[in-house]
């Protein structure tokens, strides 16, 4: 197959050509580290004549500075993305694996003692400064235990990235819709791995505790280290997307899937593991908090694993012992 694949630069869409290229695909690469915009028609009419598949990567990620940084977010993600749709629709590029985020479900899945099935919003400020970071249950205040987060559960985007993401996600269905064509969305729990970015402020937590390890100070665990997360490691991602680039998928619809290890850890359980991984110090819980965190997220990956065949295969002691040397 030719495959475009779009940020294939960055950290998982290097993973993602390289894995395609090592099954013998043919990849064209694009990138904006490159001189090469997703916004820009003169690129993608150059790239997409003969392709057969486009994965879709390129993006401005991580959780956002301030509001400074809305416009980017939206044109580079949102309207990148139309841009790029429409290119697709005009050369009859009829398939589409998007690289989409468990950030479009906001806060996890909760069960009450009481009420069953619950979806908290945001945390309040007294109840973090109190200490209090589990969400209470939003129909009765009960403490409300996390549960597993499956693709049907509604969105609730908290920050301009997640909005962006789902925005994707809905521009991605209707081109589906309107061209016939067929995509994919592949939400993504916490990836990390080799080539994770180092030291910016738009890096996901591991690769926050893995450069302070390096400059030798212990890893600041917020909240009490006790909050939920699925990590999956960058090559089992690649692969995810190698299995969606070759999947049967429905013409006229966009599917989306989990994609997750499947076994929760806590924050506080990673950073120890990256500690002993590097014999760095022992992480430190400093019970700070972001407002716009969530607490748990819980990953269900069965519908990955019915619908794609895909299941993680590295597991997080392994993963994370190579992560904190890499
Ligand atoms: C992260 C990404 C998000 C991505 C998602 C799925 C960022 C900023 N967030 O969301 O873009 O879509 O994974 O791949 O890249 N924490 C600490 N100490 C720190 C920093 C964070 O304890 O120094 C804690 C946070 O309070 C939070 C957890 O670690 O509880 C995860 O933080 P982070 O990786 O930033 O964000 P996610 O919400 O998991």
């Amino acid at each position: 197959m030719k495959v475009v694949v779009t940020g294939s630069a960055g950290f998982i869409g290097g993973h993602v050509a390289g894995a395609l290229r090592a099954a013998g695909h043919e990849v064209a690469g694009l990138d904006l580290r490159e001189g090469a915009d997703v916004r820009d028609d003169a690129v993608l009419d150059r790239l997409l004549p003969g392709a057969d598949l486009v994965v879709h990567h390129a993006a401005k990620v991580g959780l956002g500075v301030d509001v400074s940084d809305l416009p980017d977010y939206a044109s580079v993600n949102v309207y990148g993305t139309a841009v790029l749709l429409a290119a697709m629709a005009r050369h009859a590029t009829g398939r589409l694996v998007l690289a989409s985020s468990m950030v479009v479900y906001g806060e996890g899945s909760y069960t009450c003692p009481e009420h069953g099935g619950v979806r908290p919003g945001p945390r309040a400020v007294p109840d973090l400064e109190r200490g209090r970071f589990d969400p209470p249950c939003p129909r009765c205040g009960a403490p409300a235990g996390p549960a597993v987060i499956a693709e049907d559960a509604p969105p609730d985007p908290r920050n301009a990235y997640a909005t962006s993401k789902l925005a994707q996600e809905h521009l991605a269905a209707n081109w589906a819709r309107e061209t016939g064509g067929a995509a994919v969305a592949l939400r993504y729990h916490n990836v990390y791995g080799p080539r994770m970015p180092r030291d910016t402020p738009y890096a996901g937590v591991a690769a926050i505790f893995r450069s302070e390890l390096e400059a030798g100070r212990a890893p600041k665990v917020f909240e009490d280290g006790r909050q939920l997360r699925d990590f999956v490691h960058v090559r089992d991602v690649a692969r995810a997307n190698l299995i969606a680039a070759r999947a049967p998928a429905p013409p006229g619809e966009l599917v989306t899937y989990n994609i997750a290890s499947g076994v929760p850890h806590t924050v506080g359980e990673m950073a120890r593991a990256l500690a002993a991984g590097r014999d760095g110090p022992m992480p430190v819980v400093t019970g700070a908090y972001r407002v716009g965190d969530v607490r748990h997220i819980v990953a269900s990956p069965e519908k990955a694993a019915t619908g794609l065949g895909f299941r993680a295969e590295i597991g997080f002691a392994a993963g994370m012992a190579e992560f904190a040397r890499s």
